[in-house]
């Protein structure tokens, strides 16, 4: 297994790297910053670690810009709950705050290698299988689920989604991260007139903001130096059916105005041109950000955001929907298994008592990733608590003492190998002289 660590503390990483040295399963290239792990990465890699706070590029930056490729974990000094939630949404299965236990690390890294190679030899069979595949029998089962909504509270949105999509009303989706605004978009899109139309979903925060212009209004030949040829933006090829602004609070000010004219007066003009182009779609933004505040601090228009909220629909986080939690957590149970052919399981008491308990910060999304790494990695026909890797917060001076144990590991090899010259040895731990000196004294590491 191969496995990147991008760490700008050299302690740290050098701490790893020495943690896992005597582990040959595992072969580990260590980067001190996002952008040269970027140049290096290939295929050959199976696992990225990263630090969130970096000077160069912050660590959840990096996640995007992997875009998925690869299993992840993250571990941080400074961990917020945003930055949690956000990993989650990155698809970060595994989160440590250090100082953390390595072995615990470890047992990370081994469960996603687990996944891993439970996922390739899927893989494998799927292939081989393939001819005897119906994809479109998968395809309209797959539509089919998408949507599980068994509490009151949610029955009581859904009707309010279904009766917004009757109209052509713009509609504003507020909710935690994870909890189905995407989901709700998209149902709103399907029982409305427009259901045979597209239905465009393009996220505020995931496009640069030179670029969005271009990419939402369209531009003519010439209108900047790369437009070789006239290209129609995304409202126009929305035309007739629905455009889903994801994270609209991220939308650059300098565009909010045209926005606004798309909305209000149904037409827009393309960059380079003085044509207005009629469009008919109807807009579904969402936001999980405090608009008062983006409004009250000028970076969001008001009148813009009046309009997008004609039918404003507060989509509540699962902890205000306890009774979903089991109905999702079986729903997506009997899917994975379905979906991998696993044997049948269920779930035991105590596992339902700790989902029902948890926080699930990360919402819905949270809750189906854990359900589907504990289908896959339980063994037995009962998934058990301790499948869902669920535990409870580390006790701070249990971790803090061995990652003391590490450091002290590290600044003896390092002694060793320059012969106990601290300057030398200050230089490759990148550590002043006078903290060295000090941490000798501490562990005992005097020759
Ligand atoms: N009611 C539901 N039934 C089944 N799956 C759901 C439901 N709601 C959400 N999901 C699933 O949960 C995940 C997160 O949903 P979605 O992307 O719509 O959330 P979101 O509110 O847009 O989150 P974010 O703010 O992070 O973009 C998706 O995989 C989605 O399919
Ligand atoms: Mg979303």
């Amino acid at each position: 297994m191969k496995i990147a660590i991008v760490e700008d503390d050299v302690n740290m990483r050098k701490s790893l790297e020495l943690f896992f040295a005597d582990n040959k399963e595992f072969e580990i290239v260590a980067f001190k910053n996002p952008k040269d792990a970027l140049k290096v990465l290939d295929d050959s890699f199976d696992l990225v670690i990263t630090d969130i706070n970096m000077p160069q590029m912050d660590g959840l930056e990096f996640l995007h810009q992997l875009n998925n490729r690869y299993e992840a974990i993250v571990i941080t000094g400074n961990a917020t709950l945003n930055k949690a939630v956000e990993s989650i949404r990155l698809g970060v299965k595994d989160f440590f705050q250090k100082p953390f236990d390595p072995e615990l690390l470890l047992e990370a890294i081994l469960r996603t290698k687990k996944l891993l190679e439970f996922q390739r030899t899927q893989k494998n069979s799927e292939i081989k299988n393939d001819s005897k595949k119906n994809k479109a029998t998968n395809k309209s089962e797959e539509k089919k689920h998408q949507f599980i909504a068994e509490s009151k509270i949610l029955d009581e949105v859904k009707k309010l989604a279904l009766k917004a999509a009757m109209t052509d009303a713009s509609v504003l989706l507020m909710g935690q991260s994870g909890v189905g605004k995407e989901v709700f978009a998209n149902y709103i899109h399907q029982n409305s007139s427009r259901c045979n139309a597209p239905f465009i979903a393009i996220n505020m925060a995931a496009i640069p903001e030179h670029l969005l212009e271009s990419e939402l209004f369209g531009y003519e030949k010439g209108a900047f130096t790369d437009a070789t040829a006239p290209k129609a933006g995304l409202f126009e090829a929305a035309n007739h059916g629905s455009v889903f602004l994801d994270e609209i609070g991220e939308m650059p000010l300098g565009l909010q105005a045209k926005l606004l004219r798309a909305i209000q007066e149904k037409e827009i003009t393309r960059l380079g041109s003085s044509k207005t182009i009629k469009i008919d779609v109807r807009f579904i933004s969402a936001t999980n950000a405090n608009m008062e505040q983006k409004i009250a601090n000028k970076t969001f228009r008001e009148d813009l955001f009046f309009r997008l909220q004609t039918i404003p629909i507060q989509i509540p986080s699962l902890k205000e929907r306890k009774d979903e939690i089991l109905p999702l957590a079986e729903w997506k149970l009997t899917e994975v298994i379905a979906q991998y052919g696993l044997k049948k399981k269920l779930f035991s008491e105590e596992a339902k008592a700790k989902m029902l308990n948890y926080e699930w910060h990360g919402n819905i999304r949270e809750l189906l990733s854990v359900v589907e790494r504990a289908a896959i990695l339980s063994d037995g026909d009962k998934i058990l608590e301790k499948d869902l890797f669920l535990k409870p917060k580390e006790s701070r001076q249990g971790s803090e003492k061995r990652v003391e144990d590490l450091e002290s590991e590290l600044i003896k090899q390092i002694l060793e190998d320059c012969q106990y010259d601290e300057d030398q040895a200050s230089k490759i731990l990148g550590m002043q002289v006078d903290v060295l000196k000090h941490k000798i004294a501490k562990y005992g590491l005097k020759k």
